[in-house]
């Protein structure tokens, strides 16, 4: 598994942390949930990461107009026409990937092979879901991607800022990843041992969640707090999470970026559980909490993680001269600064994951 060939040194270069941590999401993305042909269909691809664009500025355009009139504006509105051509093209996209398979499957019945391809992706699990009746495979895969790609880049991008030109932590999560892979091999066992790197990712979320509050709800009665005050049935309201970057009890040192402190949490009784990543608990609400928290959790996880094995192994990075990344706050939404650069400089990994497939 050890790579023997590597001569070059090709130095340091700088990239725009946002456009690559999304093309490197989208690609993920698009891998789990519309399959091997269409996450490597660039056309796809840019309309996945287009899409919420082009969705926020059509929805924003038509509140403007009253409600009567939005079906015809929709028809109108050069936002709402593009929109459509990219949903429409998403389905041919789709479409044409799901026919291929079913063309795939009829050939190997014909040739009657005992070995059948099969799928195990989004695209394969809604024709299971449709059974047959009729859908539209473009619109159902853009309605997922909408909420995935964009919350998730967002995690990876704040990930790469806290850990840039950070040399001892870089060493410490490639030793665990080189005994993690060792000993389990490069399978979906071997993520939940790598507890340095799940402590890490959470402290990242710990510091900048995706918003200044986590949790909205409406009461369907009245909530009566121990405190002795009511929130009234109906009346919409949003919980904190300031508690999570500002609460010494909860946090020691809570504005400081401690990429084992989840770690060390695991080990303290009553917290083995909620210190995990995909854990959620009142003390950090990143993925909201309760019976609506953020069911993609283990799903980002997994795919944050095998990703920054990757990373981690294959590159070093720093923030460029003069860089100091800044949370951005839209409303309530907290978002990793849209403008940092890193340089990043590929190494020779100690083991191979490409090839350690098992
Ligand atoms: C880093 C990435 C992500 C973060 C930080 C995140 C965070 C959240 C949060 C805070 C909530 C609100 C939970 C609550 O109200 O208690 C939520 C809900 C939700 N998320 Fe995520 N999310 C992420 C990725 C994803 C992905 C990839 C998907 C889909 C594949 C997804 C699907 C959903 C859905 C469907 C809900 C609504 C759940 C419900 O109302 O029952 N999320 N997420």
């Amino acid at each position: 598994m050890v790579r023997e060939m590597w001569t070059d040194d090709p130095g340091w270069r700088p990239i725009q942390v946002e456009s690559t941590a999304l093309q490197m999401i989208a690609h993920l993305t698009a891998g789990v949930f519309a399959g091997r042909q269409l996450c490597r269909d660039r056309e796809w691809i840019d309309i996945t990461i287009q899409y919420s664009m082009t969705a926020m500025v059509a929805s924003e355009q038509l509140w403007r107009w009253p409600g009567w009139t939005r079906r015809l504006a929709a028809r109108i509105l050069p936002s709402c026409r593009l929109l459509s051509a990219q949903v429409q093209r998403a389905d041919e996209l789709a479409m044409a990937a799901s026919q291929t398979r079913k063309n795939e499957a009829a050939t190997t019945r014909e040739v009657r092979t005992e070995q059948s391809t099969s799928y195990h992706d989004g695209l394969e699990w809604m024709e299971e879901c449709a059974r047959g009746r009729p859908y539209r495979p473009g619109v159902a895969q853009l309605s997922v991607t909408l909420g995935a790609v964009g919350t998730t880049k967002d995690l990876l991008m704040q990930v790469l800022y806290d850990t840039a030109g950070k040399d001892d932590l870089m060493d410490a999560l490639r030793e665990e990843i080189i005994a993690v892979v060792s000993e389990h091999g490069w399978t979906k066992a071997a993520i939940p041992n790598l507890q340095l790197m799940d402590s890490m990712i959470k402290e990242s979320q710990r510091l900048k969640p995706v918003g200044i509050t986590g949790i909205r709800r409406t009461p369907a009665t009245d909530i009566h707090l121990s405190e002795g005050g009511i929130v009234p049935k109906g009346v919409p309201f949003e919980i904190s999470n300031m508690h999570m970057w500002a609460d010494a009890d909860l946090y020691p040192n809570p504005r400081s970026f401690q990429a084992d402190r989840f770690l060390r949490l695991r080990r303290v009784s009553g917290h083995e559980a909620t210190a995990q990543l995909a854990s959620m608990s009142a003390d950090h609400l990143g993925w909201g909490l309760g019976r609506n928290a953020c069911p993609a959790r283990f799903f980002v996880a997994m795919e944050v993680k095998v990703l920054l094995c990757h990373l981690i192994l294959k590159y070093d990075w720093t923030l460029e001269d003069g860089c100091l990344p800044e949370v951005r706050r839209y409303g309530t939404f907290l978002s990793a600064d849209p403008e940092g650069k890193l340089l990043v400089r590929r190494r020779r990994e100690e083991i191979d994951l490409d090839g350690a497939l098992v």
